[in-house]
């Protein structure tokens, strides 16, 4: 057993963006290692993480990639987005500003990614129902307009976590 004499048919890098502190690295770590962290820190510069999976009797390895929300700590955007053919674009339902920041993350993915990339809005913390800041119809309404793939999430709960990557791995594939 082991992932060297695993044959990979095709890698698929995703992208993680949205404001500091909306989840996007527990999202990843509840994705890619089943773990989660409460005093989770802010990110700095860019970090990634794999899981290799089985979709349609290929193997594929989703490589996810995660940056610092907070513009001081963002690394080079073009870098960054090159080569995505998946994206997620991650606000804290409890934080309306997180939400109403989703049009400039759209805007700065379409400006540096493929157009044919497969974007996917998530509401994330779903966990925290009674603060919420952001009626799902605004989301789905936003989404639609957008065109984008729409699912609220809790990374805490494990909520439609696994089920929102492998929309997207789906999708790209
Ligand atoms: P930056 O790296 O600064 O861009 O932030 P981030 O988007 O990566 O946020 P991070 O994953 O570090 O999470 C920020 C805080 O929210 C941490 O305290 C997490 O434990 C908490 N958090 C993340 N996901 C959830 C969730 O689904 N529910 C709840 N209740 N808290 C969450
Ligand atoms: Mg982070």
């Amino acid at each position: 057993y082991g992932d060297y004499n695993q044959k990979i048919d095709y890698v698929f890098k995703i992208v993680l963006i949205g404001d500091s502190a909306v989840g996007k690295s527990q999202l990843l770590s509840r994705f890619a290692r089943n773990e989660f962290n409460l005093d989770s820190k802010a990110t700095i510069g860019v970090e990634f993480q794999t899981k290799t999976l089985i979709l349609d009797n290929k193997t594929v390895k989703a490589q996810i990639w995660d940056t610092a929300g907070q513009e001081r700590y963002r690394a080079v955007t073009s870098a960054y987005y090159r080569g995505a053919v998946g994206a997620m674009l991650v606000y804290d339902l409890t934080k309306r500003q997180s939400f109403d920041h989703m049009s400039r993350w759209l805007e700065e993915l379409r400006g540096h990614a493929d157009k044919n990339i497969v974007i996917m809005l998530i509401a994330n913390k779903c966990d925290l129902g009674s603060l919420r800041a952001v009626p799902v119809e605004d989301a789905q309404e936003f989404a639609e307009r957008e065109n984008l793939f729409f699912m609220e999430t809790s990374a805490l709960q494990s909520t439609n976590v696994e089920t929102a990557f492998m929309t997207i791995l789906t999708e790209i594939y």
